[in-house]
């Protein structure tokens, strides 16, 4: 007997990690997607998750993980460096991220690209019952809604991107883009964070693949039609809420803040250390305000954590060695005995220290050239519960165009981004509460199990009009 819900990703939940005497622990996975995700499968029992449990082990039997259904995809060490740091992320990445780093166009990496999405629809074909839903997410794996389709016409498809889907412009760069195009067409609700993606897609199709459209539906020569919508991603706002509040996160956020040497404001920025998320920049233009003495090391500390992520990459490399040495200049220059002007941390932390970390921070820096969403914006906001604390926050992060309230930046502009630390630092209390007050609305009334719902709701909707076209 099959699964009613087939969750497909390119990572599960938890990722399978080798420590240095090596051994093998799990850790949870990196990224927006498996936080998004994860709550869920946990309201939806009987699911099953089909993802890749990180390192190349074979023949992994399907487990459970803290009472979620995982079946482990296997990869080989040629699929990891031509699918996944390939194709995903040395071509799609940065192409859908506004070409911030040159993408790199590879035949080998393509062919890899179908024949690990071909594996995944093979998986999840295999998993559904008779007329089950699967999800399938994010840009490792446009190509499963078609392939799954052509195997189970049967299935209810979604198909969510979690990053950008980039203007046409950028896109027809791509040698393979009708295939990912069609490839996309597969599912019959296609989802984006923001109504600008959906309509870059649309546009798209009826240009390079030549189907007629109207508004958000394209219309299939089978009769089929497929629609792509806007359904911007979030947080479980209330779980972070009650973590923020419990007596342990309220004690971390305090011994923080001590072993920060109490300094009067708190910025903080936590990223995956990625090229997108404008970590260099945010960090030079926090020291020129120092330097131009604005404020001192004894008054403010900039703490960032940059979590890491694809290393074996080697923009992600590059990346590293510039912010060690800007880091390392910083504090140089401008730091004294035990007082940085930046602490920094690479490292990835649980939840509980997170919202720890949220909760010590008086300024949340969120600064990308481009993000799909940015949940960390989210979680900050849902952390604090004394409706206090200022969020600045790049206008190309797709966060941006619910949380109006933030002090929003150009993230290519260093002096409007060193103007609006500043403002954010020198902020009355109270216009600081009446922005937060406002944010905070927003968050608590669209959370993570509103966007399920809302994308489940319109497949069932899409597929069910579908469904009696056929059978009429
Ligand atoms: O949310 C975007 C995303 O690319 C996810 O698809 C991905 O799982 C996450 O960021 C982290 O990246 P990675 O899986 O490559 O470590």
């Amino acid at each position: 007997m099959g699964h009613d819900l087939v969750i497909v990703a390119n990572r599960l939940p938890v990722d399978r990690v080798t420590t240095p005497s090596g051994e093998t622990t799990w850790r949870r996975s990196p990224g927006g997607l498996v936080a998004a995700i994860e709550p869920v499968m946990r309201t939806h029992g009987g699911g099953v998750w089909i993802g890749w449990p990180g390192g190349t082990d074979q023949d992994m039997e399907p487990f459970e993980d803290d009472g979620l259904s995982l079946v482990p995809m296997a990869m080989t060490e040629q699929e990891i460096e031509e699918y996944y740091e390939g194709f995903s992320n040395g071509t799609l990445w940065p192409l859908y991220h506004d070409v911030v780093a040159k993408p790199e166009f590879h035949r080998e990496w393509w062919d890899a690209y179908q024949s690990v999405n071909k594996r995944f629809a093979e998986k999840a074909a295999e998993l559904a019952a008779k007329n089950a839903t699967v999800w399938v997410h994010d840009y490792q794996l446009q190509l499963v809604p078609q392939y799954l389709r052509d195997l189970r016409p049967d299935l209810k498809i979604g198909f969510y991107l979690h990053i950008p889907f980039p203007p046409g412009e950028l896109f027809q760069q791509l040698p393979w883009r009708r295939q990912i195009l069609e490839g996309l067409l597969g599912a019959d609700l296609v989802g984006f964070q923001l109504p600008g993606a959906a309509q870059n897609f649309v546009r798209l199709v009826r240009q390079r693949v030549g189907h007629k459209t109207h508004r958000d539906l394209v219309y299939l020569p089978d009769g089929r039609s497929v629609r792509a919508a806007a359904f911007p991603i979030s947080i479980d706002a209330a779980g972070f809420e009650e973590l923020a509040q419990s007596d342990a996160v309220t004690d971390r956020a305090k011994a923080i803040r001590e072993a920060l040497g109490n300094p009067t404001k708190v910025f903080l920025g936590i990223d995956r250390l990625d090229y997108t998320k404008g970590i260099y920049a945010r960090l030079r233009a926090y020291s020129e305000l120092i330097r131009d003495g604005h404020f001192d090391v004894e008054d403010a500390v900039f703490v960032q954590v940059a979590v890491p992520s694809r290393e074996q990459v080697e923009q992600y490399r590059i990346l590293r060695d510039e912010i060690d040495r800007l880091v390392g200049r910083i504090n140089g220059d401008l730091g004294r005995i035990g007082r940085p002007a930046i602490s920094y941390l690479h490292t990835s932390y649980p939840r509980e220290e997170m919202a720890a970390l949220y909760r010590a921070a008086d300024i949340m820096v969120v600064t990308p050239y481009r993000d799909g969403m940015n949940l960390v914006a989210k979680e900050y906001v849902a952390c604090r519960v004394e409706e206090d604390g200022a969020l600045v926050l790049s206008e190309f992060a797709g966060a941006a165009d619910e949380l109006r309230q933030a002090w929003l930046v150009n993230p290519y502009d260093i002096n409007g981004m060193k103007a609006a630390l500043l403002e954010a630092y020198e902020a009355e209390p109270k216009e600081v509460t009446r922005r937060m007050r406002a944010m905070r609305k927003t968050i608590a009334q669209n959370d993570v199990k509103a966007w399920a719902s809302s994308f489940m709701t319109e497949l069932e909707d899409v597929s069910g009009v579908e469904h009696q076209k056929t059978v009429r």
